[in-house]
């Protein structure tokens, strides 16, 4: 993709202001999560609900943002664990239920490079958090999105979706529910985040959720990759891999970039700005801090879109019932 846009976005001085937009983000207290929430903060939005599992984390997040980055009585935490799908269900269709607005939804939480679980919906835990559990939540607050003009729906993919297994075809749980080996694993789940979005962005234009108008529109859909950031995700694979996992982790981490000054910028600006809209930014694949560019070709692969699609949807109305929406 051949961008006009520059490669740089100053989150401090760029975002602009966010008088009355509401936000949804995936994250926490020190990741790249925080980074996001602070940032949005910084800049007086209406309202932030901060999505995380745990308890501990979310208070942090709290001191820390009453510190330094505005009114924090504007972020509300919710606890919901993505390893549960029916706690999953039930927080977003709260928040449908209640949102008359949302401006953007920001899926950042994830699994990093990590060993082999299954999660109690007896799911591999890698692909149930980082990719079916938060299409969940997307799908449930389309219409809300729909509805707010220039909404947008963010992504958190990585680069390393391009060294995603080659026999992956997401076309059963038992292909999921493999142990791959922990690059594998999130690698294929970044690999998937991106296929979701482009399946999803096709479906919304072709109508599958209702004809395109003023009033119902479609939201600006976008993947990122945060660059190398410093955060949590290196000890998962410090686990994963042992004394090989703490030499590499050891020798990478001086190198690599802060979450909150860093890490967050190109989904900052995917969410928030109006080159965005603007430059029509939409279906990209966004580098730091603001460059659109060509993901992998498995990201390409209309056959591997598609059975995402399919094996989503049967795990969702397997696990769930009655989802709310036509898939
Ligand atoms: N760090 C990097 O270099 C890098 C590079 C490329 C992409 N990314 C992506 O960036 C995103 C953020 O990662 P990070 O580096 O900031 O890592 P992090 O500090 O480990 O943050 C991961 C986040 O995921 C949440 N999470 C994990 N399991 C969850 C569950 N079961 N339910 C709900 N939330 C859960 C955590 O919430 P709790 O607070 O509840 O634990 C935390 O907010 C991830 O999607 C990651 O793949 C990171």
């Amino acid at each position: 993709m051949v961008s006009l846009l520059g490669n740089t976005f100053d989150p401090n001085t760029e975002i602009p202001d966010l008088s009355g937009k509401v936000y949804i983000v995936t994250g926490r207290s020190a990741g790249i999560g925080f980074g996001i929430v602070a940032h949005l903060l910084q800049h007086n939005p209406e309202k932030i609900y901060l999505l995380s599992n745990k308890e501990e984390h979310a208070e942090e997040a709290q001191q820390e943002l009453a510190k330094k980055w505005g009114d924090a009585s504007k972020v509300e935490w919710r606890q919901c664990n993505l390893e549960s799908l029916k706690q999953t269900d039930e927080t977003a269709r709260n928040l449908a239920n209640e949102l008359t607005r949302l401006d953007g939804l920001v899926c950042n939480a994830g699994l990093g490079v990590g060993v082999y679980n299954e999660s109690e919906d007896k799911l591999d835990t890698h692909m149930q958090i980082n990719v079916f559990a938060q299409a969940h939540f997307i799908l449930t607050l389309l219409p809300v999105l729909r509805k707010t003009k220039d909404s947008r729906i963010v992504s958190q993919s990585s680069d390393l979706h391009r060294a995603a297994p080659a026999s992956t075809k997401f076309e059963s749980i038992d292909e999921m529910n493999q142990d791959i080996c922990p690059m594998y694993l999130y690698n294929r789940t970044k690999l998937a985040q991106i296929l979701f979005s482009s399946e999803l962005l096709k479906r919304i234009k072709a109508g599958q959720f209702g004809a395109v108008t003023e009033t119902e529109a479609l939201p600006w859909i976008n993947c990122m990759h945060p660059g190398g950031i410093k955060t949590d995700q290196q000890f998962q694979a410090e686990e994963a891999y042992g004394s090989l996992g703490k030499i590499g982790s050891r020798l990478v981490r001086p190198f690599l970039a802060d979450p909150v000054d860093q890490g967050c910028r190109a989904a900052l600006f995917a969410t928030t700005s109006p080159d965005i809209v603007t430059e029509q930014v939409q279906g990209a694949y966004i580098v730091p801090e603001s460059k659109p560019t060509d993901p992998s070709n498995q990201t390409k692969d209309e056959i591997l879109s598609a059975n995402l699609w399919r094996l989503t949807k049967e795990i969702l109305e397997s696990k769930i019932g009655n989802l709310g929406y036509t898939m």
